[in-house]
């Protein structure tokens, strides 16, 4: 080759390859989230996909960080990691009392530019602000308010026990007697302890909003280990009886999957369940029927997803921020929490585009809120810190699985709550 010609080759390469690098550089460095998640479930892939492209569609790419593990347990041991390593990730999902933790700790950015410019103060209720907003300042972006004190039922099973959805605690052991003589497991069940939690917290709201209210956000000791409480626990054990040999460490989806194929009558889950029903090609009240847990109509125990901005450096900014403007979006809320099973974190939202789960969600969730009984998940992070939530979890879960009575878990449940506080 004549050497000149070599000389124009190597020299276009090194140009090509110059515009290359910087195109690199620019993804990388403005356009580019990192993002730590545990939607890592058929449905909360599909609804996180919505979000991928969307953030895609304005130039931002996407570098996953999942870590699979229900409610999130497993991603905020693996987050501690990163931020002690000194390497956070750029958006972290979140629920309100870890946000509220790291925010204590400096460890969070701030979104009030963004949060002024689009007037997110007007639209985000006020109990999802209390945890994206600290000490008067944004921290995170909601994206969307799940609420837990759900049932869903698989509608042929609950048509051959007689169709009537039951409304107190007698009807709802009715019919799960009906689920067992028709040869399917009663009730679908992971046993891993949020999940434990979460049929709970059911059991506590239907004692009234005020129980639930005085034991789980109030903490409030006699309210714990009270012989209401040891009633709690009584329904905790009943229930137990009807789930399946299997359900030991059993993944909250599977258990979904369970109702979802005919195995089983009913799933006591907040409201991702339902993304997996949809993700199933299965149809509200054809297939399945979203119920409140006996007793707790009129109540919600919700949690919202956030995503936490860490403080990174300046050059990543501008694509926190276009992450964080694109999940307050309100096209964007619609078609994602219709994926997602949740419910929009804005006020303003139309629930045209929800189905009949999603409309009940959002007209559940306005008008719990406007009674005062609206209430914090316990077991997803909305009710109480971290080591409170981790005692609650460690009581229940002692008792789900048979090692202690009723009485002494109530005990025990005032007294490492207190201790924990
Ligand atoms: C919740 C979270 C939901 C859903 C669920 C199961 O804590 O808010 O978005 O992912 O865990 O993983």
């Amino acid at each position: 080759m004549h050497h000149l010609f070599k000389r124009f080759l190597l020299a276009t390469s090194v140009a090509g390859l110059a515009v290359l690098t910087l195109q690199g550089a620019n993804a990388q460095d403005k356009q580019n989230v990192e993002v730590l998640h545990w939607w890592t479930a058929g449905g909360e892939a599909a609804a996180l996909d919505v979000l991928k492209q969307d953030l895609e569609k304005k130039g931002v790419t996407w570098t996953d960080m999942p870590v699979a593990g229900g409610a999130g347990n497993e991603a905020m041991t693996v987050l501690r990691a990163r931020v002690t390593a000194g390497n956070p990730p750029t958006a972290v999902q979140m629920l309100g009392f870890d946000a509220r933790d790291w925010a204590e700790q400096g460890s969070l950015g701030n979104l009030d530019e963004i949060a002024e410019k689009e007037g997110w103060d007007k639209v985000i209720p006020e109990s999802l602000q209390e945890f994206a907003k600290y000490d008067g300042h944004w921290i995170g972006a909601p994206v969307n308010i799940h609420t837990t004190n759900w049932m869903w039922i698989n509608k042929a099973a609950l048509d051959k026990a007689g169709g009537k959805v039951p409304t107190n605690w007698d009807e709802l052991i009715e019919m799960l007697d009906k689920f067992k003589e028709q040869g399917i497991t009663p009730i679908a069940h992971g046993g891993q302890p949020w999940q434990d939690a979460t049929v709970f917290e059911a059991i506590v709201l239907s004692e009234g909003p005020e129980f639930y209210k005085k034991a789980m956000i109030d903490l409030d000791p006699e309210t714990l280990g009270s012989d209401q409480m040891k009633g709690v626990f009584d329904k905790l054990a009943k229930l137990r009886t009807y789930v399946d040999d299997n359900f030991s460490g059993r993944d909250w989806n599977l258990a979904s999957a369970m109702v979802i194929e005919d195995k089983a009558g009913v799933q006591f889950m907040g409201d991702w369940a339902k993304g997996e029903f949809l993700k199933a090609g299965k149809k509200p009240g054809v297939d399945f029927v979203c119920v409140r847990y006996p007793g707790t109509q009129g109540s919600v125990t919700f949690n919202s997803d956030l995503f936490a901005m860490f403080k990174v450096d300046e050059a990543k900014v501008p694509a926190q921020m276009e992450m964080a403007s694109a999940i307050e979006s309100p096209s964007f809320q619609s078609a994602f929490n219709v994926v997602k099973g949740s419910a929009p974190a804005r006020t303003d939202v139309s629930d045209a585009a929800f189905d009949d789960c999603g409309k009940k969600a959002i007209a559940d969730v306005k008008e719990a809120s406007s009674a005062n009984k609206m209430f914090g998940s316990m077991a997803h992070g909305y009710a109480a810190p971290a080591a409170v939530k981790n005692a609650v979890f460690d009581v229940v879960t002692k008792h789900f699985n048979g090692q202690i009575s009723s009485e002494d878990a109530a005990k025990e449940l005032a007294a490492a709550v207190e201790a924990a506080k």
